[in-house]
């Protein structure tokens, strides 16, 4: 079973896709790709909007979306990627933008060094026992971070997600295979936005890593670890 933890497919709610008709495409491509479940996870800013607002701008988007799927589509749920700000670690209302019927979050870090200040911040809402995190495309923040702050990001209560599309180039793939190397990675995502903006559908990103003798159980893992996100098990030995 294939499950992508990260989409932005929704017409017309984020910087992903802009209509309706481009939500199709997203999702043709997906059944293409042997999709089988796909999370809608737009983006959430808490300084923008409330909880509530973003849930009835999602709900909406969907209920444009609903009278044109297909039979063959992936079966979808509703997430959001929330970006972190202090704020949060008290926002009461946060569990509501968990992985709906779960208590997982898909928490986006800021693009900036991952000082201290931040890392104690996630560890305080790993510490509020009313969620769990999955941290968003971990790869990317060794952009704006040094690996020393991600280890101690990735020591906390928590799981991480890396693009497919972060497999795709060499020096990335690299950064990823040393990330799925050090027990940090426990699911894909596609982060897909819009057709033609290069996206790649997770079933690539599981072919890469495969094709390494090392992972060659990865694909195996990492469904494992997707349905008990999905059923709200908890992951053995990491929560
Ligand atoms: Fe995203």
């Amino acid at each position: 079973m294939l499950i992508d933890f990260h989409s932005h497919f929704l017409p017309a709610i984020d910087d992903g896709s802009r209509n309706v008709k481009e939500s199709v495409g997203i999702l043709d491509i997906m059944s293409q790709s042997g999709i089988d479940k796909i999370i809608a996870t737009p983006h959430f800013y808490c300084t923008e909007q409330t909880s509530d607002r973003f849930i009835e701008r999602r709900d909406n988007a969907f209920e444009e979306l609903k009278p044109h799927l297909k039979e063959g589509h992936p079966q979808i749920g509703f997430g959001a990627e929330v970006l972190y700000d202090h704020s949060l670690v008290n926002y009461d209302k946060l569990p509501d933008l968990c992985i709906k019927g779960t208590k997982w979050l898909l928490l986006e870090m800021p693009y900036t060094d991952l000082d201290d200040k931040i890392i104690d911040g996630v560890e305080a809402i790993t510490n509020r026992g009313d969620l769990k995190v999955l941290v968003a495309h971990i790869e990317r923040y060794l952009n704006f971070t040094s690996m020393k702050r991600l280890d101690r990001l990735m020591h906390l209560e928590l799981i991480g997600q890396i693009n497919a599309k972060s497999l795709m180039s060499f020096t990335s793939r690299r950064r990823c295979m040393k990330l799925i190397e050090k027990g940090y990675v426990q699911v894909l995502g596609s982060d897909y936005h819009r057709i033609g903006r290069g996206d790649i559908t997770i079933d690539h990103g599981f072919d890469v890593i495969t094709k390494n003798k090392k992972f060659d159980d990865f694909a195996e893992y990492a469904e494992s670890n997707g349905r008990k996100i999905l059923d709200d098990e908890p992951l053995d030995s990491i929560l």
